[in-house]
């Protein structure tokens, strides 16, 4: 029988051949991985634990939260506190930085996450995900506090990011820096099994992925490019291409990691979107990190977004990822 390679077993080879992976790193992967099978049953079971639902709050970016939003924050809090492997952790639905209590070990590493991506989906059964990013806390915080300036760093500094998608198969979706494995949740097992390994993203496509409803408030090169993109066969560039909108940024970037295309969240002149809707700390780092270890291009629409030095936490900015082709007709763009 051709037995699967469980995550764990990734890992170990990741620890020993690859010397990817510390073994530190290797715990908290494990423990993000297990509260993320926690966070997919939880989603799973939806309103037959009365689950469904807005609460009557914001979180610190005046968004309504969903109920489980705050669950499986509180799913990925409770899981990684008490390992040993983390000095702090932050999350979208977090309004400051949580650090490690002192009652506790603490280790080298910052946990960054978005417990559920996508929650407008949640109601209406449609594909949600949690995604996060590890970096190193830096050496300076050794026997102090962890301060939000330590989480600050480009996204270069990544080590691991991924994310877990809940939708007609769970999955786990990781790169430690040596390309990109996906993990197929085997629920009767209880184990992630590797479903595919070093996933490229083709630098060509015909399908893109943007909220059309908000095109009267995009800046004017990306105007023009979703115009090219829409008049197709017509227009200048000779072919027609697809349009699907999931509604998560994890349900879209899949389809990007599995076949190519690209998903763009433009800044735009509503209020407060200036600066984009996506975060990127939680969102645009580790898909990112991601898209471009598998091949892809990652850019707030003109600039790396991996080279983007945070100045706060809850940051936002424009997104634009996927197929290389794609991403640099458009930043072509903003110089027509
Ligand atoms: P979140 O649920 O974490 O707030 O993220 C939702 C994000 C992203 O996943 C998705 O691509 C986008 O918001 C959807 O935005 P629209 O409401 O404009 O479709
Ligand atoms: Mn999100
Ligand atoms: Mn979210």
């Amino acid at each position: 029988m051709n037995r699967r390679k469980t995550l764990t077993q990734f890992l170990v080879e990741q620890q020993r051949l690859e010397h990817a992976m510390p073994a530190q790193l290797r715990l908290l992967i494990e423990v993000v991985a297990r509260a993320c099978k926690v966070i997919g049953h939880t989603v799973n079971k939806g309103a037959i634990s009365g689950l469904l639902g807005s609460l009557e709050q914001e979180n610190v970016q005046g968004e309504v939260q969903k109920k489980l939003d705050v669950i499986s924050n509180d799913i990925l809090l409770e899981a990684n506190e008490w390992g040993g492997h983390l000095a702090a952790m932050a999350s979208e639905e977090m309004d400051t930085l949580h650090p490690i209590p002192n009652r506790l070990p603490k280790g080298e590493y910052l946990l960054i996450y978005d417990p559920i991506d996508g929650s407008s989906n949640i109601d209406v059964n449609g594909i949600v995900g949690t995604i996060f990013s590890v970096v190193k806390a830096p050496e300076s915080t050794a026997g102090r506090e962890v301060i939000e300036a330590d989480f600050l760093q480009p996204g270069r500094n990544q080590v691991a990011a991924g994310y877990a998608i809940y939708g007609p198969q769970t999955l786990l979706v990781l790169t430690v820096g040596t390309g990109v494995y996906v993990f197929s949740l085997d629920r009767e097992m209880g184990s992630w099994v590797m479903t595919s390994e070093r996933l490229t993203i083709p630098p060509e496509t015909n399908e893109f992925a943007i909220n059309m409803a908000n095109e009267r408030h995009w800046e004017l090169p990306v105007r023009k490019y979703i115009d090219e993109l829409m008049a197709g066969a017509d227009g200048p560039r000779q072919r027609d291409f697809n349009m699907r909108w999931m509604g998560s940024m994890v349900g879209d970037v899949h389809r990007i990691l599995t076949q190519g295309g690209v998903f763009l969240y433009p800044r735009d002149s509503r209020p407060r979107m200036e600066n984009g809707k996506l975060r990127l700390m939680y969102e645009a780092n580790p898909i990112a990190f991601l898209v471009e270890q598998a091949g892809g291009k990652a850019t707030d629409g003109k600039s790396r977004i991996l080279d983007i030095q945070p100045n706060s936490l809850h940051q936002r900015t424009g997104v634009a990822l996927g197929s290389s082709q794609e991403i640099e007709r458009l930043a072509d763009m903003q110089y027509e």
